[in-house]
């Protein structure tokens, strides 16, 4: 089975995407993947420039590039910030990409994307933009399916499930998804 790294690109004390991230891991270990979910709040990073291809990588973006790159797959949640995604999200991935480790980093990564929002749109707006820069400017492989959860501040049961069957049903076939694909490219 694959192993998944999953995280959120927001870390705030009750961050929607950080439970939604929780509740994706959960998933994709019952169905039978091995999770590891970090919180990139644990891995603070300086603002990128081009300073970075000079000096040697702090010791964090290390870390994140050596994860992804023990990983077959990611999971990334994150929040919707006028109609993009959140610049701290963008700066970790920014800081992967210029680890030389001699690994891939998130070049032919399989990468599948969700995120949370009170709003109706759920993020959607945001995730197409994620999407195009990890396929184009990162050589990511990214599953055709992303889970945009609209009213996410209402949208559990008291069992911490999705109560929308429609959008709880999603994110099994987001998650089933990830881990085939995964599995094909190790
Ligand atoms: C937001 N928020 C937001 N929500 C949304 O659905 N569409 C948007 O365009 C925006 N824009 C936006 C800009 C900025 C600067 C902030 C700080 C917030 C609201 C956002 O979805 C909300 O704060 C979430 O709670 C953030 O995610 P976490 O931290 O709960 O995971």
């Amino acid at each position: 089975m694959p192993k998944i790294l999953v995280f959120a690109g927001s870390w705030r004390p009750g961050s929607m995407n950080t439970r939604l991230a929780t509740l994706v891991a959960k998933k994709l270990a019952a169905a039978g993947a091995e999770v590891t979910q970090i919180s990139l709040g644990d891995y603070p990073l300086p603002l990128i420039d081009a300073r970075a291809f000079d000096n040697d990588p702090p010791a964090e973006a290390k870390a994140l590039a050596a994860l992804v790159e023990a990983h077959d797959g990611l999971f990334i949640v994150s929040p919707e910030y006028n109609a993009g995604y959140p610049p701290a999200l963008k700066n970790a991935l920014d800081w992967i990409s210029i680890v030389r480790s001699g690994g891939p980093g998130l070049r032919g990564k399989v990468v599948a994307l969700g995120g949370a929002s009170a709003g109706s749109l759920g993020t959607y707006r945001c995730l197409t933009q994620l999407r195009t820069v990890l396929e184009l400017g990162f050589g990511a492989l990214l599953v055709p399916e992303m889970l945009a959860v609209a009213g996410a501040d209402k949208a559990y049961g008291e069992d911490g499930e999705l109560s929308d069957r429609r959008t709880a049903g999603f994110l099994d076939k987001v998650v089933a998804r990830l881990i085939k694909v995964a599995a094909m490219h190790p």
